[in-house]
């Protein structure tokens, strides 16, 4: 029982929305192939290959980037990227700055996080410093669930790049298989608090999002928390095939059917909550915390790493990209630094064996979606 997470129920979410403004109530709503040292299946990681040749003249001997992993269609993710839910506005900018100089080349974003103003700010102050090129980035934002009409899509793509202050992003995904009533705020409700729908079909919002790579708006498109049959479905008919499928892995919900599922069909899964997420709104002071576990610290003290660190590399071990979300510099420094060790198959066994079923990230309050996905086993 140890490392159980209480799954999320609606009553919860209620809860936390009604005690919070629209800032958290937008927190609710955010809510494979390659080789990763030590796994020889797949092709070959690189590092620093968005360089060519010599370290750049504004790295100096200290910085490390993360290596990036080839996408289905050719492009380069970095394996690690800073995640930005929950970040406030106020401190996200310094975020950004603080992981773009300790590193990290990709962040990950959403409209629905309300903040995208302010991880433009730390993108471009980064950019006019020198200390990187727009090139050498890479950007993710996410298509909320009110927007699914075809024809909102490409505006909503443009928002997003206007309030990034950007041309084009490296990655747009669709957050959620779910659509929203349209032009009723992000989290449209009737006036008891029951989530309204809209009849917008994703593979429909996703000749839209395909419209977005071929204006230029976009260099990649996928999904986030699609399951395998909703995968199928969109597979049947995509122009473009999705790159990625982002979606909740961390030791206590390893998801191995669903990452072996994408493997197979060449879409890199990214790890989102890769922590389990302890600044989730919903969560209680008596969960279990895995940052905390005993079983994840014996595997750290051997490589005089913290759990985080193990973590990560589980994470990135087994295929996927995590994108650690923190506010805190010392953390965000800290974090990247996971490509100087290597866990061995028996840690990862013992890693494995942490499964608890554990989602945090359920979104109940979407439960009654045709398109909810959660209702199958993966
Ligand atoms: N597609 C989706 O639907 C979806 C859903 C959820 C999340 N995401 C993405 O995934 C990202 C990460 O997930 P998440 O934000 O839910 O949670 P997370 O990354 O699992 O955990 C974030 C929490 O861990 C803390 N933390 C970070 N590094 C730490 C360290 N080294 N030691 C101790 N504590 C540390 C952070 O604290 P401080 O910030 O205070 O330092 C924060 O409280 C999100 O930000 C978002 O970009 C996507
Ligand atoms: C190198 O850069 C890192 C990250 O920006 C910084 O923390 C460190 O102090 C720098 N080291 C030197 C010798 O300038
Ligand atoms: C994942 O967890 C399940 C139990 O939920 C377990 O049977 C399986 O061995 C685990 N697999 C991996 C790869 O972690």
């Amino acid at each position: 029982m140890r490392l159980l997470l209480t799954p999320l129920s609606a009553a919860h979410l209620t809860v936390a929305a009604k005690a919070a403004t629209t800032e958290i109530l937008a927190l609710l709503g955010s809510g494979c192939h390659r080789r990763l040292i030590g796994d020889s299946d797949s092709a070959p990681i690189r590092r620093q290959s968005r360089f060519s040749g010599a370290v750049p003249h504004y790295l100096n001997m200290t910085t490390k980037l993360a290596p990036t992993v080839r996408l289905n269609n050719g492009k380069e993710i970095p394996v690690l990227g800073l995640g930005t839910w929950k970040s406030k506005p106020g401190e996200v900018t310094e975020a950004v700055k603080a992981a773009i100089d300790a590193g990290y080349r990709h962040i990950d974003g959403a409209h629905v996080y309300e903040n995208e103003k302010e991880v433009g700010e730390g993108i471009k102050a980064k950019i006019e410093e020198g200390v990187v090129k727009r090139e050498d980035l890479f950007i993710t934002s996410k298509l909320w669930n009110a927007y699914h009409k075809p024809e909102l899509v490409v505006g909503a793509c443009k928002r997003t790049l206007a309030d990034l202050g950007l041309d084009y992003l490296d990655l747009y995904l669709v957050h959620w298989p779910m659509a929203f009533k349209e032009g009723q705020g992000l989290f449209p409700m009737d006036k008891d608090g029951k989530m309204l729908f809209s009849d917008a079909d994703y593979l429909d919002t996703w000749k839209a999002m395909e419209e977005c790579v071929q204006m230029g708006l976009v260099k990649s498109i996928g999904v986030s928390n699609f399951n395998s049959e909703q995968l199928a479905r969109l597979l049947a008919v995509a122009k473009i095939k999705p790159v990625t499928n982002q979606i909740e892995v961390h030791p206590c919900l390893n998801q191995s059917k669903l990452i072996s599922y994408c493997k197979e069909r060449d879409i890199l899964v990214t790890a989102y909550s890769p922590f389990a997420s302890p600044d989730r709104p919903w969560a209680k002071p008596t969960d279990p915390s895995l940052l905390d576990d005993p079983v994840i610290k014996a595997i750290a003290d051997k490589y005089k790493k913290s759990n985080a660190h193990v973590i990560l590399r589980y994470l990135i071990q087994r295929g996927t990209v995590p994108i650690p979300k923190s506010v805190t510099p010392s953390r965000i420094r800290s974090n990247i630094e996971i490509f100087d060790f290597e866990l061995t198959p028996e840690d990862i066994k013992v890693l494995d064996g942490l499964d608890c079923n554990g989602r945090i990230c359920p979104f109940n309050e979407a439960k009654e979606s045709k398109d909810w996905p959660f209702n199958i086993e993966f």
